[in-house]
């Protein structure tokens, strides 16, 4: 009896969930959602479960969200994989997150390819062991003509080092005539970036209650909303995504300027 009232009323919770999310057609969504997925790790801690699986549960939350997103019709949608501090961690973790995108591209690429969704990945291929590049370029290739969600995996990603690395590129564009310092400006400068294809992030989720950008698209971010929960990444679904949205279609964004009620 208890447990067909607990049941009941997990339903009921759900079907509330799904009325949200509809609700969330009804105003403007966000383009482009980037999201630090942080705290598997502390998931599998409490569970006395080794950290990798963590990471492991942590890419069947990618496939869950990436799939709302796509319902949602988001542009692009971006996640913070591995950056260019992760090598720090014990080889054996970074051996497993390396071999995470092959086995995720591996059992989802048909559904990706299915439902439109374009996988793309920004941050130094080079140091990435061959089976990773391998498996992402697989999948860039295949998706190369859907042009619904763009699937956008940070991987090998430092914001700081990106941010260099373009002024490098407008330094030797300069020096060889291509570009003329006068015109150099922020448009210009953003298109110098890994992210030149994609509109700023509309909304930055950070998960596990950890409330810093970690070298995250530090250019990209100026005026991107900021939503921040205890959630741990694992445990991250519906209910957290339209709490995320919600927050952010509550949101009054001014860039700098004025309501037009108060001009
Ligand atoms: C941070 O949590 C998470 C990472 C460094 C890895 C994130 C990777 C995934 C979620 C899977 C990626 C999937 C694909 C398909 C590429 P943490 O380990 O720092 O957690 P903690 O702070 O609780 O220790």
């Amino acid at each position: 009896m208890l447990n067909k009232l607990k049941q009941w009323k997990r339903q009921q919770t759900s079907e509330e969930v799904d009325d949200r999310f509809q609700e969330l057609l009804k105003h403007p969504i966000p383009g482009h959602i980037a999201i630090i997925m942080d705290g598997n790790g502390r998931w599998a801690k409490k569970r006395a479960l080794p950290r990798v699986a963590g990471h492991h549960e942590g890419m069947k939350c990618v496939r869950r969200i990436t799939k709302l997103a796509n319902e949602l019709g988001l542009e692009a949608l971006t996640l913070y994989a591995f950056s260019t501090e992760n090598w720090k961690r014990p080889k054996m973790e970074v051996e497993f997150l390396m071999k995470l995108p092959e086995e995720f591209l591996g059992t989802f690429l048909p559904e990706l390819v299915e439902e439109n969704v374009q996988v793309k990945m920004m941050g130094s291929p080079e140091a990435l062991p061959v089976h990773t590049k391998t498996a992402v370029k697989k999948a860039m290739d295949a998706t190369r003509h859907n042009d619904g969600l763009i699937l956008n995996f940070a991987l090998n990603y430092g914001s700081r080092s990106e941010i260099i690395d373009s002024m490098k590129h407008v330094l030797n564009d300069v020096q060889n005539g291509i570009l003329d310092e006068s015109d150099l400006n922020e448009e210009v400068f953003s298109s110098y970036l890994m992210t030149k294809d994609l509109k700023d992030p509309d909304l930055l989720i950070r998960t596990s209650g950890e409330i810093r950008l970690s070298n995250f698209m530090l250019w990209q971010l100026a005026y991107t909303e900021f939503f921040f929960t205890d959630v741990l990444w694992p445990d991250f679904g519906k209910e957290h995504l339209v709490e995320a949205i919600e927050a952010y279609q509550g949101r009054s964004r001014r860039f700098g300027g004025l309501q037009s009620e108060e001009s």
